[in-house]
């Protein structure tokens, strides 16, 4: 059964594994470069920036969960405890992927289901999640899992700038 656990030294293997897959795709988890070999030390930071420690500059305390089926990593979801202005405009609460050899199965709405449980836990009562608007897949897992449409922006710094972004709300107490 698929379940969403904390990052764990016992998924290292498959973790890594899939890390390759989003390496294809120039995916690759940042924070990671250069702590493949300290495993420990990727999963001790992680659990630090939850509780607001080693923070890059303009970031806030965000949750990060695993999705797993047994030992299998499958994809992963970082939940931002609070919006930055940044964060408000196009980033929002949640941010998702899912292993490119698991994509297509259900598992991208099924994370975000999870996550928004975990949101509810941490006390957020709206939820932004926002997708490129190109992203068709992402489009309907936010739809699925209750979004309702804001608005438009465009994305003017990071990686996507230029890009279209969709915000949508999700209000867990519905
Ligand atoms: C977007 C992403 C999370 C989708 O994950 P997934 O596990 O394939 O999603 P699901 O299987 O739950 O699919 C949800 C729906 O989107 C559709 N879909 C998924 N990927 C699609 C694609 N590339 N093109 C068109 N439709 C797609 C599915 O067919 C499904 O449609 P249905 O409900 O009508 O059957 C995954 O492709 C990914 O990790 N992409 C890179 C990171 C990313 O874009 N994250 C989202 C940031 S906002």
């Amino acid at each position: 059964m698929v379940r969403l656990v904390k990052p764990n030294i016992k998924y290292k293997k498959s973790f890594l594994e899939a890390q390759e897959e989003f390496k294809i795709e120039d995916r690759q988890d940042d924070t990671l470069k250069g702590l493949r070999d300290n495993f420990p030390a990727y999963i001790k930071l992680l659990k630090n920036q939850e509780k607001g420690r080693d923070l890059p500059n303009g970031y806030v305390p965000a949750s990060v969960y695993w999705l797993v089926d047994g030992d299998k990593f499958i994809g992963k979801v970082s939940i931002r405890h609070k919006l930055t202005e940044l964060l408000r405009k196009y980033g929002g609460h949640i941010g998702y992927e899912i292993r490119p050899s698991e994509r297509k199965k259900g598992y991208g709405a099924k994370i975000l289901a999870l996550a928004l449980k975990k949101s509810e836990q941490l006390g957020i009562k709206k939820v932004l999640v926002t997708c490129n608007e190109d992203n068709i897949g992402s489009k309907k897992i936010i739809e699925k899992n209750g979004g309702i449409f804001e608005s438009k922006v465009k994305a003017d710094s990071g990686k996507d700038s230029g890009k279209i972004k969709l915000r949508y709300w999700i209000n867990i107490y519905d």
